[in-house]
């Protein structure tokens, strides 16, 4: 049987927290499943390694990450340390770049046991994936800073849209749509007012959608204001949303918002051909307001972990670990959940290690 080799990377603040248990689930699942999962943990991409080595990831960061199957991921950034475009774009952001981590899968659920802001919702009203282009769009680093420190002081950064990235993550949305129940694929715009790029985008999803297998597949189109409109309004319409880099960062938090927290969502950062490794992590970043409390819900980093076994084709395990997580918080024990979900005394661990105990079996 194939071995994974992951490389782990916790990164700051409560990534730092979160991996642990994130680790300790997969390992789990691995001795349940007899799967064999190879754990490597690197220091860089976090401000640690910055303040000791001047850079966020050392010269070979590459060659050593291309030695792996996957990264597993925590979260990066410290701003009131270092600011924020210098960890992300000398971390993350790369990774994601020259991995060309395309597709950046994000799924929302309302989990039985997690209250929803919203009136009235039961599990099985929210449930969709959100499908984010993930390379390119608003985060360019085309552009740039005119006139320095004086009244004509100007800046600006240019949207990029290519034809095969556009094309890409469409098909990869259109596809997913094809291949659930409802068969249903909204698509992220502001034609009205972003009016070369979008319009572009509008146009390669009417392009696309007459290649001939999505031709009963429903298919809409919301400009991006009135969609988090309606995502909060009746969030039961949504199957498969799918977004530019920007549109899609936005409506990944907050559909998860609107499922109770943003501590359970996970995501892929996927090369769908398998060149590059890809990279799961959860969706928050490093909550420096809660760090070294103890208290950042572990769910969003362990089901990002079973994100990576379901697309390695780990499908027992991959099931086993969204019960477990399932289970643990239907039971909405006020010891073992933590504040974000309205648990009581529940902290990182005593979630972690009950959603861990339920994948052995235990
Ligand atoms: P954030 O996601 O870190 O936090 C937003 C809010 O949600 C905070 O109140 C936080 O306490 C809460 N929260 C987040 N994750 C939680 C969890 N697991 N359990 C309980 N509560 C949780 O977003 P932010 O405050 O905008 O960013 C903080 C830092 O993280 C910044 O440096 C930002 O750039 C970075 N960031 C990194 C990533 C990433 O590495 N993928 C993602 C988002 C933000
Ligand atoms: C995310 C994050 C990142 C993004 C930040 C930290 C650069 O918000 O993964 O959603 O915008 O992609
Ligand atoms: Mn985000």
């Amino acid at each position: 049987q194939k071995k994974l080799r992951i490389a782990v990377i916790p990164g700051d603040g409560i990534g730092k927290e979160v991996m642990p248990l994130g680790v300790s689930c997969l390992k789990a699942a691995a001795l349940k499943f007899d799967l064999s999962l190879e754990f490597t943990e690197f220091d860089f991409a976090s401000c640690d390694y910055y303040f000791k080595h001047g850079d966020m990831l050392p010269k070979d960061w590459k060659s050593i990450l291309l030695g792996y199957d996957a990264i597993y991921f925590g979260a990066v950034g410290m701003p009131d340390l270092v600011p924020d475009h210098v960890t992300l774009w000398g971390s993350l952001l790369k990774f994601r770049r020259e991995f060309d981590q395309y597709i950046s899968l994000r799924p929302c659920r309302l989990m039985p046991g997690v209250p929803s802001p919203l009136r009235n919702k039961k599990p099985g009203d929210i449930d969709f994936w959100v499908v984010r282009e993930n390379t390119e769009g608003e985060y360019s680093s085309i552009g740039g800073k005119m006139f320095e420190n004086t009244d004509r002081e100007v800046v600006c950064q240019e949207t990029i849209m290519t034809r095969i990235g556009v094309d890409r993550v469409l098909r990869y949305a259109l596809n997913l749509a094809n291949s659930r129940p409802k068969r249903h694929l909204t698509s992220a715009t502001k034609s009205n007012g972003i009016s070369i790029t979008m319009p572009y985008w509008d146009e390669r999803l009417k392009a696309l959608t007459k290649e001939g297998n999505y031709a009963d597949l429903n298919i809409d189109k919301f400009h991006i204001d009135i969609l988090t409109a309606w995502m909060v309004l009746k969030p039961e319409q949504f199957d498969v949303v799918v977004g530019s880099n920007l549109f899609g960062d936005i409506l990944s938090d907050l559909g998860p918002a609107c499922t109770g927290t943003i501590g359970i969502a996970p995501s892929g950062n996927i090369n769908p051909e398998g060149r590059f490794p890809s990279l799961f992590e959860p969706v928050h970043g490093s909550a420096p307001d809660i760090y070294g409390k103890g208290i950042a819900n572990p769910v969003g980093m362990i089901w990002a972990g079973q994100m990576m076994l379901e697309h390695f084709g780990f499908k027992d395990a991959a099931l086993a670990m969204l019960k477990a997580i399932e289970e643990v918080l239907a039971k909405g024990e006020p010891h073992i959940l933590t504040p974000d979900m309205g648990g009581s005394t529940g902290t990182t661990k005593t979630l972690g290690a009950a959603i861990e105990r339920n994948i052995l079996g235990k």
